[in-house]
């Protein structure tokens, strides 16, 4: 299954145009999602072992799930555990159905293992992924990890109808996921950052944490942010998002910052707008989670995200301080088994290091 992927799917799916892989790479998922003999089939090539997580008052197999933005409308929810991953996060979705920006809009840069998207969050809007999780819980199709739905701002509301955007959707997926994630830091809808501005942001939490109240059960609810911040304004929205009962932070979305480029391919991609995504966000990744880690002295749960492609690369973010991790750039540039070798080789390390399991190494670095 590994050397087919790598003869024949991979030279020709990186051929094509990126986002039509991706669709292709979904629509495969999806008629996954509905074969329980195929789940079990790629759940026999491409398992994790366990490497077990205590966080966010739930239990995961191991710290690794799928970022945003592969799943955007939860199309093959079920799907990923059989790719290996212990969580799911779905979305973004917004409060109302949106087409996003004008294609083409996601871009590779393969020598940098980059991608650069303009998204703008395509998704088919909160009330219809309810019916749809509401169909496939029916259909007793439900991840029996857990999973969590990351939220965006509609593009046709302004910053200041923002609370009541972000709160809707929440309500309307409320029983459909086990955590939240408010995603206030992708560049690719226009003034959305701005809402990782002090007022701004205090607004769109605290009508969330009402929504939280009235269903008065205790989900958790993250913060994901920018790379492109500085380390002053992350720390202020860390005041903000802990004095206002945020439980994690999801570290990081995408950069509008640009490597060099190594070749005419690479040269496009990154001449595009939007976020660049894969390897050349790493390094900025591990600054923001250890930054929040030393912040905060460890006390809120991160996840680290961020050009996580290898053991290597994985177990640098723990040690940094992320108790939980995701990955989606190197899904489409190493295949599969990715998920898989990061999670064996983050055991091996685990035990060589001679810890007792993963969550000691979380913020290793730092003692
Ligand atoms: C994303 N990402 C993203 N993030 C988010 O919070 N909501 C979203 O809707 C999306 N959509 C999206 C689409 C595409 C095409 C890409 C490549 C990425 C960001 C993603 O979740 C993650 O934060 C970054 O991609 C960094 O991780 P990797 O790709 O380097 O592993």
């Amino acid at each position: 299954m590994g050397l087919g992927w790598r003869l024949v799917a991979r030279p020709l799916i990186s051929r094509l145009d990126s986002e039509k892989s991706h669709d292709i790479a979904l629509g495969a998922m999806s008629r996954l999602d509905n074969s329980n003999y195929g789940k079990s089939l790629m759940n026999r090539f491409y398992r994790s072992p366990e490497l077990p997580i205590h966080t966010l008052g739930r239990l995961f197999h191991h710290p690794l799930g799928l970022a945003a933005g592969m799943d955007k409308g939860a199309k093959a929810l079920s799907a990923w555990p059989a790719l290996g991953f212990s969580w799911i996060e779905y979305g973004g979705i917004t409060r109302y159905p949106q087409d996003g920006n004008p294609k083409p809009r996601m871009f590779r840069a393969n020598s940098e293992r980059a991608l650069v998207n303009s998204m703008g969050f395509n998704n088919p809007g909160a009330s219809s992924v309810r019916d749809s999780l509401i169909k496939r819980k029916a259909l007793g199709n439900w991840p029996n990890t857990p999973v969590a739905a990351n939220i965006g701002r509609s593009k046709k509301v302004t910053n200041e109808q923002a609370p009541s955007d972000y709160s809707q959707t929440l309500e309307t997926l409320w029983d459909h996921a086990d955590m939240f994630v408010l995603n206030v830091s992708s560049p690719n809808t226009p003034g959305l950052r701005d809402l990782q501005q002090e007022d701004l942001l205090r607004n769109v939490i605290r009508e969330c944490s009402k929504v939280r109240d009235k269903n008065k059960s205790q989900k958790p609810i993250l913060l994901k942010v920018s790379p492109d911040n500085d380390d002053e304004l992350i720390s202020e929205m860390i005041d903000i998002s802990l004095n206002l009962g945020i439980d994690g932070i999801v570290a990081t979305n995408t950069t509008i910052s640009r490597p060099e480029p190594k070749n005419t391919q690479s040269r496009i991609a990154f001449s595009q707008s939007g976020g660049v995504s894969g390897k050349p966000l790493h390094k900025r990744s591990l600054e923001v989670i250890s930054n929040i880690f030393d912040y905060t002295n460890g006390k809120t749960t991160i996840v680290g995200v961020g050009g996580i492609d290898s053991p290597e690369s994985a177990w640098k973010s723990i040690q940094s301080g992320a108790s939980l991790l995701q990955l989606y750039s190197s899904l489409v540039f190493n295949g599969p088994g990715v998920t898989q070798s990061i999670v064996r080789g983050l055991k091996s390390r685990v035990k060589e290091y001679g810890f007792s399991g993963v969550s000691e190494a979380v913020g290793y670095f730092h003692r």
